[in-house]
């Protein structure tokens, strides 16, 4: 049977919060013990393309990443944790893709469109060649790993289908080497900020983090967006158009959920009080992840390990492959 290999990963831009955490973190931790082999990568030469005026930036993410990894139940023994910029095997990829791509194929890719509308400010009225080229580098992370298996979210499988078109652009002129990889979109939800906006974001101000303190959850809580028509405690509130009551649901007991509702739409709970409920559940549901993390800032040198023994099995697995992609370019020059 063909090996189930899973990649995946994130831009180093900042540290993970809880709308990664249902996103895609919670299935990375299940999905690691379903497959043959399973890479996370941390993307720091993709996270550079749209902050190239920032390298400290991405540099000190990259530590925070790794650690929210860690600290939700990625475990280094089944995932292999590495850098994307120390593998120059996908560099060289990136480049070989370059000729298999038009550049009209890439300004239509609605990945990059809507990524180019949204970083006006970086970008101005002109967009780099890097960006516009990151779904040929993101081809070359997934193929150079013979990856089958890549889940991402929605807006990430305009990147994909254009990784199969090169795969098989690629296997039409040079022979089969390459394997087209699936999108997995994972059963998990996205889940909306604290102001109901539909995406969770630390431009949005929205977000609560895998690091945040329990003064931190509940200072954000306190702030988040409830039923605006509700006035007075006594006031018939609807739980529906609140953001505390949609959290309820996430992290607290179904019980305390449907109390929460019920009290809520007969007036007889004040907000206050509904959202100190709240701030604790998550406050504890979060504690666990919060401590191993402590504990992983407490011990760096434990996680420049994990990150560098990561690393290096990707190379040798990327080296591999890239042998056979010279080989059926005729680039393997001076073989004995
Ligand atoms: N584009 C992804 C993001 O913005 C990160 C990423 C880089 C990635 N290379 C990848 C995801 C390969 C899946 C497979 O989060
Ligand atoms: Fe929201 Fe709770 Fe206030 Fe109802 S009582 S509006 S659910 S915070």
């Amino acid at each position: 049977m063909e090996k189930k290999i899973m990649l995946t990963g994130d831009r180093p831009t900042g540290k993970l919060h809880i709308g990664h955490y249902f996103g895609s973190l919670k299935n990375r931790v299940k999905m690691q013990n379903e497959v043959d082999e399973c890479y996370i990568l941390v993307a720091d030469v993709q996270a550079l393309t749209d902050n190239f005026n920032n390298p400290e930036k991405v540099r000190k993410n990259v530590r925070e990443v790794v650690i929210d990894y860690l600290s939700v139940g990625i475990d280094p023994e089944k995932a292999t944790i590495y850098l994307q910029s120390m593998i120059p095997e996908v560099a060289e990829l990136t480049v070989f893709y370059s000729n298999l791509v038009t550049i009209a194929r890439l300004e239509r890719n609605p990945t990059v469109k809507t990524e180019i509308a949204q970083k006006k400010e970086i970008f101005g009225e002109s967009v780099t060649y890097g960006f516009l080229g990151y779904p040929v580098s993101q081809a070359a992370d997934i193929t150079a790993f013979d990856a089958t298996i890549v889940p991402v979210g929605e807006d990430q499988l305009p990147l994909i289908e254009q990784c199969r078109e090169i795969v098989r652009k690629f296997n039409s002129i040079y022979g089969e080497i390459l394997r087209e990889p699936e999108a997995y979109l994972s059963q998990t939800k996205r889940i909306k900020g604290l102001d109901g906006n539909e995406k969770m974001g630390k431009s949005l101000g929205n977000a609560i983090y895998l690091s945040d303190s329990e003064e931190e959850i509940t200072s954000k809580v306190m702030s988040a967006v409830t039923d605006p028509n509700r006035i007075r405690k006594d006031d018939k509130g609807n739980p529906e158009v609140c953001m505390v009551a949609y959290y309820h649901n996430l992290f607290s007991s179904k019980d305390e959920y449907e109390t929460a509702c019920k009290e809520c739409k007969e007036g007889c709970r004040g907000c206050v009080a509904c959202k100190k409920q709240l701030a604790k559940n998550i406050s504890e549901y979060l504690r666990p992840i919060r401590e191993k993390r402590k504990y992983y800032e407490e011990h760096p040198e434990l996680v420049d390990e994990i990150l560098i023994k990561g690393t290096e099995k990707a190379r040798e697995k990327a080296k591999n492959v890239m042998l056979k992609v010279k080989e059926a370019m005729k680039l393997d020059y001076f073989k004995e």
